[in-house]
């Protein structure tokens, strides 16, 4: 009896799907951009997290989107891969070519609808928007059988309007429509209540899947996606990490845990993602994107779990015996596990494999001796390795991997009078060059050198340190973010015990990037400097 209620409330559960769509909106803002190898990796993980949809990409908007699209849809299994699309014949084909290659795809067609768009941009009227939006649907329905149409800016769109438009799509065979918060300027009562106005006021709007996509501008995209799930929306778009245009999306971590927290509304609603998976999704992006996560964010960040300021020793005992007097997530939960073995310089490979195993990296032997080898070097000076750190050099052996340029030598000479002086030498396959130089600071110095051997034009943008466990022996890592010429962003990160060595590798990292992006790491760069060496 008492199975075969819980069975029926399990039933009576409003299945919520997450629309994943880190790898479009997150990838299209500064920063965000990464390598095709990367994008597979992020995807393969949101595939693990157990996302029910995965935006891929823009096809249309690049060639290297395209094939982002085209290969993710062929390799990754188990969600739905969609691609976006404007609304515009030849933009439908190449999404649609793009998602050929998969089993489970979607288009995305989206049209501005709200005033500011249709008279600022798109200068079209309203009959006008109205026709483009269904024969784009239907022009996409006849090449993929499922759509999914966005009205972007819905919440500053007349609301007759915005109701003719969805009713017409429906029509001409969307069998998603998403009401994004464009701009993230809406309430969530607002919000939630054009939710439920459009179920009351669209004559077809049963029989499709209702989704929201919120911006964070005024700090609202997850507040206001809540609210359309609450007023019937049964998928969320959102991001990892909250990333995004602008102030970002709504953070897939955020809606994920607030439907799992709260008692009644995990009693109506349920999603697919594998909670114990966010925090590795989470630290793959973070890590991949070098977009940091601030340490206060919600549930990924690294204080969401920390108790220690202005609790008392009564209250840390207190803690410990009843950790829900202070906890409505257990870090355990989303998979920020603390290790039950302790990882000190005497625990041996087996321990490293094993604990490495658990974290979920499946390593060949070769990254695994490298890994094990850095990671004695590190617990030599140290009592202790923590798991972020043991990621943290898993993650550098990853990146090495890749280097065009590596650091073969540093050397600083700081402190008191004396002007800070850096000799830096990199290794390129087999050739060495050494640079000296001196700057204002000791991270100055080691760049101007760098800068002189890697000449590839480019700007500073930030540079952020932080430490990867407590401590003043603990891992540094550097972010640094650059930008070329052209205008696109390359992250780097670089870990180490010292703090200049990390400013190295980070800045390294991301030039590598530049030189890989730009092609003056690839086989015609090579050709042209042994052609240019012969004439000389
Ligand atoms: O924010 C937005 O309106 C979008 C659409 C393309 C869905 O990202
Ligand atoms: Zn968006």
């Amino acid at each position: 009896m008492a199975v075969a209620r819980k069975k029926s409330a399990a039933k009576s559960k409003t299945r919520i799907a997450i629309f994943d769509t880190t790898l479009r909106d997150a990838e299209q803002c500064p920063g965000g951009r990464m390598t095709l190898e990367e994008k597979l990796k992020v995807a393969h993980q949101l595939a693990r997290l157990g996302v029910d949809v995965i935006e891929a990409g823009f096809p249309y908007s690049s060639p290297g989107d395209f094939e982002a699209v085209t290969r993710i849809a062929k390799e990754v299994k188990g969600p739905t891969i969609t691609g976006l699309s404007l609304c515009r014949p030849d933009c439908i084909d190449r999404t649609a070519e793009a998602l050929s290659a998969g089993k489970r795809v979607r288009l995305h067609v989206f049209l501005s609808t709200s005033p500011q768009h249709r008279e600022g941009i798109l200068r079209k009227s309203k009959g006008e928007v109205l026709e483009m939006a269904a024969a784009s649907v239907a022009r996409a329905r006849r090449l993929i059988p499922e759509v999914e149409f966005s009205p972007m800016d819905a919440t500053r769109t007349e609301f007759d309007f915005l109701c003719q438009v969805v009713e017409a799509t429906i029509e001409a065979g969307a069998s998603v429509i998403n009401i994004p918060d464009t701009l993230g300027y809406a309430l969530p009562h607002e919000f939630g209540e054009l939710i439920r106005k459009l179920r009351e006021n669209v004559p077809n709007i049963d029989g499709v899947t209702i989704s929201v996509h919120c911006h964070d501008d005024l700090g609202l995209a997850t507040a206001n996606s809540l609210a359309g799930v609450l007023n019937g929306a049964t998928q969320v778009e959102c991001t990892i990490n909250g990333l995004g245009e602008r102030a970002g999306n709504a953070a897939l971590e955020e809606i994920a845990c607030i439907l799992d927290t709260r008692r009644e509304l995990k009693r109506k609603y349920a999603t697919g993602i594998v909670l114990k998976e966010i925090y590795r999704t989470s630290r793959l992006v973070r890590e991949i994107t070098g977009m940091p996560v601030q340490p206060n964010k919600a549930i990924v960040g690294e204080n969401a779990f920390a108790h220690s300021s202005g609790v008392h020793v009564d209250g840390v005992i207190k803690l410990m015996k009843r950790r829900s007097s202070f906890e409505i997530i257990r870090p355990q939960t989303i998979g920020r596990e603390k290790t039950e073995i302790v990882l000190t310089s005497r625990s041996g490979r087996k321990a490293v494999k094993h604990r490495l195993a658990e974290l979920g990296y499946d390593l060949s032997p070769a990254e695994l001796e490298a890994t094990y080898q850095r990671f004695l070097e590190l617990a030599d000076q140290r009592k202790q390795v923590t798991d972020e750190e043991l990621e943290s050099l898993v993650a550098d052996e990853q990146r090495l991997a890749q280097e065009i340029y590596a650091l073969d030598y540093l050397h600083v000479v700081s402190g008191g009078t004396t002007i800070p002086t850096a000799t830096v030498r990199l290794r390129r396959n087999d050739e060495t060059s050494q640079a000296v130089a001196s700057g204002v600071g000791s991270v100055d110095a080691v760049y101007k050198a760098i800068a002189q051997l890697i000449t590839a034009p480019h700007q500073l943008l930030d540079y952020t340190v932080s430490s990867v466990a407590g401590g003043t022996d603990a891992l540094g890592e550097v972010t640094v973010r650059i930008q070329d010429r052209a205008g696109a962003v390359h992250s780097g990160r670089g870990s180490s015990m010292d703090i200049i060595e990390a400013s190295a590798k980070a800045y390294l990292q991301a030039l590598n990037k530049l030189v890989f992006r730009s092609g003056l790491g690839g086989a015609a760069a090579r050709a042209k400097r042994k052609k240019r060496k012969r004439k000389t």
